[in-house]
């Protein structure tokens, strides 16, 4: 069974979706706490689960590499198989990431690398692109740039809001996500060898 924790900051839908079909014992992987930068309302689906959760701000600490060192090892406490960042908006450093990677991996509203960054459904927007979507990545120590393991597009529509075409790219970054760690999971995808 594949032991996995996931890192939010926000509303923890793609948490949700990872936690709902991680219910099953068949699946193949189960989350084994979930963790945040802040005290997001995301948080509440874990506990619906009765999944250990944790709270490491970086505002506590006066480096970005000291508070990775804490939130590294509220992580590694659980001994995960894989981290999955599922919204989580904080760039990592270098400490952090290389600690875990290949077995971190993000999902981005984006087909990279187009639109990297925290504001990728508007700068699709603004780009006025015709299709956008998700990857989903192993981290590195880049921002948005590690390898890609999957990805999905999604139209944009003329009427678009930058709020509409986020909810529809989510629907697809859900499932994409978790047909992703079950790949992972039952061995489909390895990532050590996507990282070379
Ligand atoms: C997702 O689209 C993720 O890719 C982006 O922020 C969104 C988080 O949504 N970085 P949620 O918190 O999982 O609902």
């Amino acid at each position: 069974m594949l032991s996995v924790v996931v890192l939010i900051s926000g509303s923890g839908s793609n948490l949700k979706a990872l936690l709902d079909a991680t219910d099953n014992p068949l699946f193949g992987a189960k989350v084994v706490a979930v963790g945040s930068d802040n005290p997001a309302d995301g948080l509440a689906h874990a506990e619906h689960y009765g999944i250990p959760t944790f709270v490491v701000s970086p505002s506590a600490f006066d480096s970005r590499e000291k508070w990775a060192e804490v939130l590294l090892a509220n992580i590694n406490h659980f001994k995960p198989d894989l981290v999955v960042l599922a919204g989580f908006m904080r760039i990592l450093p270098a400490n952090f990431v290389s600690a875990l990677s290949p077995n971190l991996i993000n999902t981005h509203p984006s087909l990279l690398p187009a639109f990297p960054g925290g504001h990728a459904v508007r700068d699709a927007l603004n780009a006025k692109a015709s299709v956008t979507g998700v990857t989903i990545h192993v981290v590195d120590e880049g921002v948005d740039t590690g390898p890609h393991i999957a990805q999905a597009s999604v139209p944009v529509l003329a009427e678009d809001s930058e709020y509409d075409l986020h909810e529809r790219i989510k629907v697809v970054e859900r499932e994409l996500l978790v047909a992703t760690v079950k790949d992972i999971a039952t061995k489909k995808i390895h990532l050590p060898s996507l990282a070379k």
